[in-house]
């Protein structure tokens, strides 16, 4: 069985780094024409570049999704340009916060209108291609903080929270013609968002006391995700969040079992 995406068109939002930088990246290979877009100028030339080099096919644009303007000019050219859009992943998002008694409103707003307005605006924008096409695959990036919320993470969570809602109305809305509308919630992966590898040893050794895969998430192990949602494998899954991470939930104290493991040579803490 081959994931075969060549020749679909798929749009990524904040793809000049981290995550967005690898799925943009990994649906490039797979032959997806990739438009990838950024708030940062600087980054999005930086993936540009990476794309000419690969010769993959795609384009790039400045946009800002927090603007329904910015975002109606980009679609335009995009449909302009290649005719259709089969997928969209909204990967864009910031994760700021603060306990509540300092939570400033202005980092309050700023989770929600990226995080959720955002994607809300991108799928505003993007459903109308899509239902012309009666296809479609929708991919937005929620966050496990969406199942279960950490310290501090108020902003942050309630707004990755509404990004899950928001996922199962769209799909309701849009089931009737054959768009898919999935969400993702990763756990733990080190980017330039959460800064997990740069930690002090003792404070990277608690964190990945929560996993059960004891190891942090890669940016790759979305990104195949993500191929995974956009290719015809997936065609009967919608309006549903996927966990990836690391299996968070999937056992009450993990580091049990990496004991046990130790006591039998098979795992080094
Ligand atoms: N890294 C993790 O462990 C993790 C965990 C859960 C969820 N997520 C989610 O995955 C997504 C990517 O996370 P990351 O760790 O790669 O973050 P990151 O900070 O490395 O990358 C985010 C990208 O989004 C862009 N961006 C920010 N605001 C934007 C805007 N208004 N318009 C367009 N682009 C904008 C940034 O320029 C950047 O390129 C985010 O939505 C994040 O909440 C990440």
């Amino acid at each position: 069985m081959n994931i075969d995406l060549s020749g679909k068109v798929a749009v990524v939002t904040g793809a000049g780094r981290g995550i967005g930088r690898e799925i943009a990246l990994t649906l490039a290979q797979e032959g997806v024409i990739t438009v990838i877009t950024d708030i940062q100028e600087d980054l999005l030339a930086a993936v540009g570049s990476e794309f000419a080099l690969n010769g993959y096919p795609g384009s790039q644009y400045l946009c800002d999704v927090r603007s329904a303007a910015q975002i109606q000019q980009v679609i335009d050219q995009i449909v302009e340009k290649y005719g259709r859009i089969d997928i969209l992943v909204n990967n864009a998002g910031i994760a700021g916060g603060a306990p509540i008694d300092v939570l400033a409103e202005e980092v309050w707003d700023l989770n929600f209108d990226i995080n959720l307005k955002g994607t809300f605006l991108m799928c505003k924008a993007v459903a109308p291609v899509m239902k012309r096409q009666k296809s479609g695959r929708i991919i937005n990036a929620a966050s496990f903080a969406a199942i279960v919320p950490s310290y501090g993470s108020a902003a942050y969570a309630s707004s990755k929270a509404g990004v899950e809602q928001f996922t199962r109305v769209l799909a309701g809305e849009l089931g009737p013609w054959n768009i898919a509308v999935n969400c993702y919630a990763p756990g733990m992966i080190p980017t330039d968002m959460n800064h997990f590898a740069d930690l002090q040893e003792p404070q990277q050794q608690r964190l990945l006391d929560t996993l059960t895969f004891r190891h942090w998430g890669k940016k790759d192990d979305v990104a195949h995700l993500i191929c995974f949602l956009a290719s015809d494998f997936a065609g009967y899954i919608t309006g549903t969040m996927i966990d990836i991470s690391g299996g968070k939930l999937a056992t009450q104290i993990p580091r049990i079992a990496y004991e046990k493991a130790a006591s039998e040579g098979a795992y080094e803490f």
